[in-house]
């Protein structure tokens, strides 16, 4: 039997089920990874499970989205995070040392494991021949407590890669094109795998950026192969003892190939407002630019920011531009100086942030009214910059630096030839910003500030639901639109009453208020949507801040992969129209009974009766496993764990 590489990890790692596609399968998670904004809830989920210390072969807790200090919440936040990590056994990256992705990817990524992340772009790590998948913060929890991972295994798309890429063009130009094919839901159910004579001209940064963006398409996740460039990734590292070599068999059969000559390729850009709205970027050539940032964990690795300096050395940034680095982590940081390109930077006017998140999600660097912002950033939806109505375009490193010396979007190959990129074959690595955990944590304080509010508690499905529709949306609703982020936001993530407030406030300001009214009235509250609802980002509060305001239900055209897990995970009953055209028929303000619920999940009927009060009836369809019933009907994942 020939297989893929992604069946080979996960057909190591199968506890349940078998790799036939569209059916229930529990993989074993080796590693897992949660981020701040994430984390702080899942460490709580995690102590409510009641086990003494994670059993994954590794977890790493890291602090790099909301690093903004402007109170004592995200200080005492930071607290708690490195000492419950402590306790429980969780290596502790500190808040400066970088983006989860980029500092997962150098220091611990390994080729043949699985990670689990609380965090959508955890796919990034498939840069590294691992299987990398995104997912909330409780199922996240639920891996460090040995639980296996549930999913439906997945399509496998093979992305055959050929001819190595021009100059000016990039990885990111890669991810842009399969964007332009795929959309931002070309990738649902399904696994993009990498494969083809191209794929060795590309370094792991390179793998790890498109790997990284598979998410803008809802895959599951992306792979690529461990071959002679990750062993070189690793020895640069100083972790050649991690490498093993994983390459597809001969005759290995994917669902589906996709085909692209990378010497086809040209500079690509996103244009406002959403990452599959790809064009030339000569077709917008000429607009003029007030941002340019070059960071997030799609594209700020040492290659990223040294093609920047490079392009610098000598010029200066156009007056009418803030050109702005985030730095992926502080390993890229300090390599950069050592190689002498920081000065470049910031001697041609570049603004340096601290190694994190930051502007890519809101947290500071909000563009200026009515001017476009150019950034290597992996989402530009409506809003997520800070600024309303803003015009966020996505490029490579390439078209953003051209962009920062002209002050117009510009094809980067009008700069002349490309400077040469040598990346060393040894870093300096420094891990004195990653804590390990002792040997024993058990007698390690948890440092509670008063920011850590206690989890809510959620009450079974009840026999019938009943309630009222109180908003209708429509198609690619994201995780932004739902629970918003940004700095006024963010600190209260462990929070949820408080966070609560937020929910659809960019929509409606009165949500939470009508819905909190309506589950003192005892009745549900539903929403409904159009295709693709909840892309986005895997952010658990976009469904465990509407339960707690007493959303039962949620009726779709589609739902996004992750989102759904979340509703699920929180008691949200996630119910897809039999028949697309009855969206037309349900309004705001209706109300609905979704008759003998509980008797539907508990004897695993797939459709459901919707009553429409005054008009009529709809056929709502489960795609739900077995364990999603039982989760329902408990009426949250962990009062589900608490019972086993
Ligand atoms: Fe951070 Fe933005 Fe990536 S918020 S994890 S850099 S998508």
């Amino acid at each position: 039997m020939a297989y893929t590489v992604a069946e080979k990890i996960l057909k190591e790692h199968l506890v349940e089920g078998e790799l036939k596609r569209g059916t229930p399968i529990a993989i074993r998670i080796d590693q897992t990874l949660t981020q701040d904004a994430t984390g702080t809830m899942a460490h709580l989920e995690f102590e409510s499970i009641g086990i003494p210390r994670v059993k994954t072969e590794l977890s790493v807790s890291y602090v790099d989205h909301n690093l903004l200090q402007t109170d004592f919440r995200n200080a005492d936040d930071h607290r708690f995070l490195q000492s419950i990590a402590a306790r429980f056994g969780i290596w502790f990256s500190r808040p400066g040392n970088g983006i989860c992705h980029q500092v997962h990817l150098e220091r611990f990524a390994c080729p043949g494991k699985t990670l689990l992340g609380s965090d959508s772009h955890t796919p990034t790590a498939g840069g590294c021949g691992m299987i990398a998948i995104g997912a909330g913060g409780l199922d996240v929890a639920m891996a460090m407590a040995g639980f296996p991972f549930h999913l439906i295994m997945p399509k496998i798309i093979g992305i055959r890669l050929t001819g190595t890429l021009p100059p000016w063009v990039s990885a990111r130009d890669v991810a842009l094109e399969m964007l332009r094919r795929l959309s931002v839901k070309g990738g649902l159910g399904k696994i993009l795998e990498y494969f083809g004579p191209g794929v060795t001209s590309l370094s792991v940064p390179d793998r790890a950026t498109i790997a990284n963006l598979g998410t803008e398409m809802g895959a599951t996740t992306s792979v690529f192969p461990s071959d002679e460039v990750t062993k070189a990734w690793l020895v640069a590292q100083g972790r050649e003892k991690d490498f093993k070599e994983i390459l597809p068999d001969d005759g290995a059969r994917y669902d589906e190939v996709i085909e692209i000559d990378l010497s086809t390729l040209e500079p690509l850009i996103a244009c406002p407002s959403s990452p599959d709205n790809v064009v030339p970027v000569s077709q917008v050539a000429g607009r003029p630019v007030s941002q340019v940032i070059i960071g997030s964990c799609a594209n700020s690795s040492l290659r990223d920011l040294l093609l920047a300096a490079k392009v610098l050395e000598g010029r200066s940034i156009h007056p009418e531009v803030s050109f702005e680095i985030n730095p992926g982590s502080r390993q890229v940081l300090e390599n950069l100086d050592d190689l002498g390109y920081l000065k470049p930077l910031i001697h041609a006017g570049a603004r340096i942030h601290q190694s994190g998140c930051l502007g890519c999600i809101g947290m500071g660097q909000a563009p200026a009214t009515g001017t476009i912002s150019l950034r290597t950033f992996t989402r530009n939806f409506p809003g997520r910059s800070g600024t309303k109505n803003d015009q966020v375009y996505l490029c490579s490193p390439e078209v953003a630096v051209a962009a920062a010396i002209t002050g117009k979007i510009t094809d980067p190959r009008q700069l002349g030839s490309p400077p040469t990129i040598e990346i060393p074959s040894s870093f300096i690595v420094n891990d004195n910003m990653i804590i390990p955990p002792p040997e024993d944590g058990s007698g390690v304080e948890i440092i509670r500030g008063p920011n850590i509010k206690p989890l809510p508690q959620f009450d079974p499905l009840p026999e019938d639901l009943k309630g009222v529709v109180l908003l209708k949306l429509g198609d690619n609703i994201t995780t932004d639109h739902i629970m918003p982020a940004g700095s006024k936001i963010l600190p209260l993530r462990s929070n949820i009453p408080a966070i609560s407030e937020y929910v659809f406030s960019a929509i409606d300001p009165q949500f939470s208020s009508r819905a909190l009214e309506t589950k003192e009235k005892g009745e549900g509250v539903f929403i409904v949507g159009g295709e693709n609802y909840g892309q986005g980002s895997s952010r658990e509060h976009a469904a465990l801040a509407p339960r707690y305001l007493g959303v039962r239900a949620k009726l779709a055209k589609s739902f996004a992969r992750i989102h759904k897990a979340n509703l699920i995970n929180f008691g949200i009953l996630p119910v897809i129209f039999a028949d697309p055209a009855d969206y037309d028929r349900i309004q705001a303000g209706d109300r609905l009974v979704f008759r003998q619920v509980r008797k539907a999940l508990e004897t695993g009927r797939d459709t459901i009766i919707i009553e429409i009060e005054g008009g009529g009836e709809i056929l709502g369809r489960l795609d739900l496993t077995d364990r999603d019933r039982r989760i329902l009907l408990a009426g949250s994942l962990l009062n589900l764990a608490r019972q086993a």
